[in-house]
């Protein structure tokens, strides 16, 4: 597949050309095994396909997704969350707070999540409770975060007592299995973001990182921020990742002062 097909691909589907520019490669393969698969002779043949079949048309959402995640993904912001939005958040919301993990992959962002409140809220003399909800587009993503398994990679930015902690090793191949009492934690929910509607409303953390801000283009960047926004509480926390841009005209955000990859919903 060329350049130009794989543009007219993205297209179709509101991505970003710039968005996709680091995994360019292995993408456009998954795409042309697919076409291949469905035997198609060009990329009108297949988006035709794709417009006939909506089951087609999640297989491309699958092949064009990008699902790469690790546990504690940018430490510095797992660090400025335990000593500043917890605190916060913690003190605020009473008698719950929930946590929404806006495209969660293989769940290592919603896990991380889970752990980083537990070691928090441990310390605490009477922590709220916690509502956390993990959502993605992808099924099969899904079904490998409730399944809790993962590979030594995913673990690279772990401490080692975190580790040891709430990871068992699993069938002796390299795999480690996340601790139940962490397993169970999320909710979790198969949710399009361009679509549906957000899980929660006056939600108090929201995780959008590497995902609407880095793949989509800016026009469905701005409608569908825009809805995510208004399903934060006031004062609420939205997380990105510091190369992404909240795009000109949605308002009522302000980076933080201490991380820009940590956003506020402003008051009024
Ligand atoms: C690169 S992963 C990011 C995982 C995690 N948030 C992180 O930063 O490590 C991007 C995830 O966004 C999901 N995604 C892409 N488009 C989506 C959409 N329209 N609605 C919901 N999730 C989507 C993908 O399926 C993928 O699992």
């Amino acid at each position: 597949m060329d350049d130009d097909m794989f543009r007219h691909i993205l297209g179709e589907f509101g991505l970003s050309w710039r968005g996709y520019r680091k995994v360019r490669k292995g993408v456009k393969k998954r795409l042309g095994r697919h076409m291949t698969q469905l035997g198609c002779r060009n990329v009108d043949d297949y988006l035709r396909k794709l417009a006939e079949e909506p089951e087609l048309k999640k297989l491309a959402e699958q092949c064009l997704t990008v699902t790469i995640s690790r546990f504690f993904r940018d430490r510095r912001v797992w660090r400025d969350l335990r000593d500043h939005v917890l605190p916060d958040v913690t003190e605020r919301a009473r008698p719950t707070v929930t946590i929404w993990s806006a495209g969660c992959a293989c769940g290592e962002e919603a896990y991380s999540v889970a752990i980083l409140w537990d070691m928090y809220c441990r310390n605490l003399k009477n922590p709220p409770a916690l509502e956390l909800v993990a959502t993605d587009v992808n099924v099969k993503t899904m079904a490998k975060a409730k399944a809790g398994m993962y590979g030594v990679s995913s673990l690279k930015e772990l401490e080692p007592e975190i580790r040891a902690r709430y990871f068992q090793p699993s069938g002796g191949s390299g795999r480690f299995k996340i601790a139940d009492s962490i397993r169970t934690q999320p909710r979790w929910r198969l949710l399009d973001l361009l679509v549906d509607e957000p899980p929660a409303q006056e939600i108090h953390i929201v995780f959008l990182r590497n995902n609407l801000l880095t793949y989509y283009r800016d026009s469905l960047q701005r409608t569908v921020l825009r809805r995510v926004v208004d399903s934060l509480a006031e004062d609420g926390y939205l997380i990105i990742r510091s190369h992404e841009r909240i795009p000109a005209r949605v308002d009522g955000l302000t980076t933080s002062d201490f991380n820009k990859s940590i956003v506020r919903k402003s008051v009024g």
